[in-house]
């Protein structure tokens, strides 16, 4: 029987590993599962609940851990959960492996087989178990919500007998699952939207939800996107023409959202502070990069920053702000991919040929072995 366990997050991250819909389907694939008391709490989930659907509740991390073949988590290992883990166990988690060299060495060296979850390819197949995307999602929409709340004007255009109050006007800056999800939300509340990207593939969609698409559409840009569906980092120039162009747009702008990321590189610069300072006060900056150095030059990780009254803001963990909808998208999205390799009848059954456990698996016969980490692949 394939014993699968899941620990309790830290302290700053509320959602949790598996669902009471996951275990139930785990139990169904002929697993024991077993929970850390308390493990859904923040995502508004009791222990009764996991229990209910068929899982032991267990007070300590050893009794979790203890026989455990897979462990399942929202972030990477602590030193004390390694310790806990049986030589060989798989370990599943978002392992944020550019920023964790130490710590992905110290699952090889523990002989953990980890998958990164972050890694999944984006192919039709892997697409329930892409997690980036389900998380990304949540993260466009809070944005915006949370941008609307911290601004003191309406979103929408309002006529009433006193006067007409005018729409907002919201910028999104990257245009992928978060950004499509931002342009939405912000059109659902009646703003004017519009919304920048490097990838050619952007405009259509940008386009498609009512929004207006702006960029420089140079050479460059209609080769901007990478076999994996991922921008590329541009050239000198072309951010050089590209900042000309925000900068021009963004002093008219009430919103902004950035959401620009590369994969493996810090995130790209798109708002200098003059930009910021070219604002009219009230203005927002919600600076969604800000955990991979920012979009913004003065956004703060986990901080408000007023700038001559333009807030910038640099919010944390935004899925985990609407934990509930994270985990139950994380954990399915979680159960996608063991059922790759969880066999009803002939239990842990891994196809290392299998393009997502290639694209996935980054620690195994204690070394690092994925191609990007590695350096043969980047
Ligand atoms: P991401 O989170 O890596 O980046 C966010 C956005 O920022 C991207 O659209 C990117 O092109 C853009 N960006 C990067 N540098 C920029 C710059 N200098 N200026 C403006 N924008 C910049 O990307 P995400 O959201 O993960 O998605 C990328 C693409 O992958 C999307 O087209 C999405 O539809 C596609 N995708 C495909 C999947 C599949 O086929 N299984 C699953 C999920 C996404």
């Amino acid at each position: 029987m394939v014993t699968i366990a899941v620990p309790i997050e830290g302290e700053t991250e509320p959602r949790a590993a598996i669902s009471p819909e996951t275990v139930k389907k785990y139990i169904a694939l002929g697993c024991d599962v077993r929970v850390q008391a308390g493990v859904g709490v923040r995502s508004n989930v009791l222990d009764a609940d996991y229990e209910e659907m068929g899982a032991t509740v267990h007070a300590s991390l050893a009794d979790t851990l203890n026989g455990a073949d897979i462990i399942l988590k929202v972030n990477n290992a602590t030193d004390e959960e390694l310790a806990l883990m049986n030589d060989g166990a798989i370990f599943v988690a978002m392992l944020n492996p550019y920023d964790n060299a130490d710590r992905l060495q110290a699952l090889a060296s523990n002989n953990i087989k980890a998958f990164s979850m972050e890694f999944m390819p984006r192919i039709t197949r892997a697409q329930s178990m892409d997690v980036l995307s389900s998380q990304s999602n949540l993260s466009g929409y809070k944005a915006v919500i949370d941008s609307a709340a911290h601004f003191t004007q309406a979103m929408p255009m309002m006529m009433t007998a006193a006067g007409t109050v005018p729409p907002a006007k919201v910028f999104v800056m990257g245009a992928g699952v978060a950004g499509l999800q931002a342009i939405a939300t912000a059109r659902r509340l009646g703003s004017i939207v519009t919304s920048t990207d490097v990838r050619p593939a952007a405009k259509e969609q940008v386009e498609s939800l009512g929004a207006k698409f702006i960029a420089v559409e140079n050479d460059e840009f209609k080769e901007a996107e990478t076999a994996g569906g991922y921008a590329k980092e541009m050239s000198d120039d072309y951010k050089q023409q590209q900042a000309e162009l925000v900068a021009k747009h963004i002093k008219s702008q009430d919103i902004v959202i950035t959401t620009a990321l590369i994969p493996g590189r810090p995130a790209p610069r798109l708002i200098t502070e003059e930009m910021v300072r070219s604002m009219k006060p009230g203005s927002i900056i919600y600076d969604m990069a800000v955990e991979r150095g920012g979009n913004c030059a003065l956004s703060k990780p986990g901080d408000i920053i007023n700038v001559d009254g333009v807030m910038v803001l640099g919010p944390l963990n935004i899925p985990g702000a609407l934990s509930g909808n994270a985990t139950s998208l994380y954990a399915k999205n979680l159960f996608n991919f063991l059922s790759l390799f969880i066999d009803e009848e002939e239990g842990l059954k891994i196809d290392y040929e299998d393009e997502i456990i290639q694209g996935t698996l980054v620690t195994n016969d204690g070394k690092i072995v994925h191609p990007r980490l590695t350096g043969e692949d980047s």
